[in-house]
């Protein structure tokens, strides 16, 4: 199949149109003034360091499509999203399929020889299927399935082949954005001698600090389990303390929001993270209202 990409049959003038096309479509879903704002907010901070928008495996089975317009749909208005992606239910499916039983420890997942086989194997592959949909949209896209991260052992005897990360190769992501083709990374790090190692998504999300950090799932945003009303805003300087103590806020909501405020404390007060599913991004970043739900650290900084 012939791919259209746009360096080929596009002309400087051609895309420009193209981005105030796009802009005009935002206007759909807020006022001018707010799309403007953000758009121009978004594109100030040098372009490298726009978002990171960590994917959900899920995601990336049940609705490909709308992820990879989503992200086409941000690339035409010349942001450069860092892309990294999960592949969790996959993974538990064919490990099943294999006959190993996934096995967790603090909620990380207890990797073996096997495990990291199949997993090494299912990152790839979901990887490229990503890069392929985007592609197939005119969007340039280049896998990064790993050389991205570098990690040690988190703790071999108890967890297997699980990595802390001790560094991020930016020159990877940086050659990829600056070639205009957007970064997609998977979870995946190496020690220093060459050893795959698993690392977790979430963390490898931070790592990568960005303005915006974006967790997209299948879910619009994080639910109050008492309400079961979703959470517009949580502000974690007021309400941290309190919402670990909401008998709802457990298992994975409980270890998320841990993992958020560690984030957040170490990124600059600025940023903030929006938990949103694909279909609604554009309206998260683009509007004051939102449509998920968005986490900083405190009130409001900007505007
Ligand atoms: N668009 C703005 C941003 O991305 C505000 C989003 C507000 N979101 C919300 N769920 N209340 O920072």
């Amino acid at each position: 199949a012939v791919q259209q990409h746009r360096g080929y049959s596009g002309s400087a003038t051609a895309a420009q149109s193209e981005k105030e096309t796009i802009t005009k479509l935002l206007y759909n879903i807020g006022s001018r003034k707010e799309v403007e704002q953000y758009l121009r907010h978004f594109s100030s901070v040098e372009s490298q360091k726009f978002a990171v928008i960590k994917v959900g495996g899920a995601v990336l089975t049940d609705e490909l499509d709308t992820l990879a317009s989503a992200i086409t749909f941000l690339n035409r208005v010349g942001l450069y999203p860092i892309v990294l992606h999960g592949a969790g239910p996959q993974l538990n499916n064919l490990l099943e399929k294999a006959g190993v039983v996934p096995d967790y420890h603090d909620g990380i997942r207890i990797t073996d020889e096997k495990t990291l086989e199949i997993a090494r194997k299912v990152f790839m592959a979901e990887n490229l299927k990503l890069v392929e949909a985007l592609e197939k949209m005119g969007t340039r896209a280049r896998p990064l399935p790993g050389g991205v991260f570098s990690a040690e052992y988190l703790d071999k005897d108890k967890y297997g082949f699980v990595g802390k990360i001790t560094g991020v190769n930016k020159e990877v992501i940086e050659a990829s954005i600056r070639a205009g083709a957007l970064p997609i990374l998977t979870s995946l790090a190496e020690t220093p001698a060459g050893q795959i190692l698993n690392v977790n998504a979430d963390v490898a999300a931070g790592e990568l600090a960005r303005v915006k950090i974006v967790y997209l799932n299948e879910k619009n945003g994080l639910y109050n389990g008492d309400t079961g009303k979703k959470i517009d805003v949580i502000n974690l300087d007021e309400e941290y303390a309190d919402l670990l103590k909401q008998p709802w806020v457990k298992y994975g909501t409980k270890l998320k929001i841990k993992e958020i405020k560690e984030l957040l404390d170490h990124l600059p007060r600025s940023s903030s993270v929006a938990i949103i599913s694909a279909g609604h991004l554009h309206k998260e970043l683009f509007t004051d209202s939102g449509a998920g739900t968005l986490i900083r650290r405190g009130f409001k900084l900007f505007h």
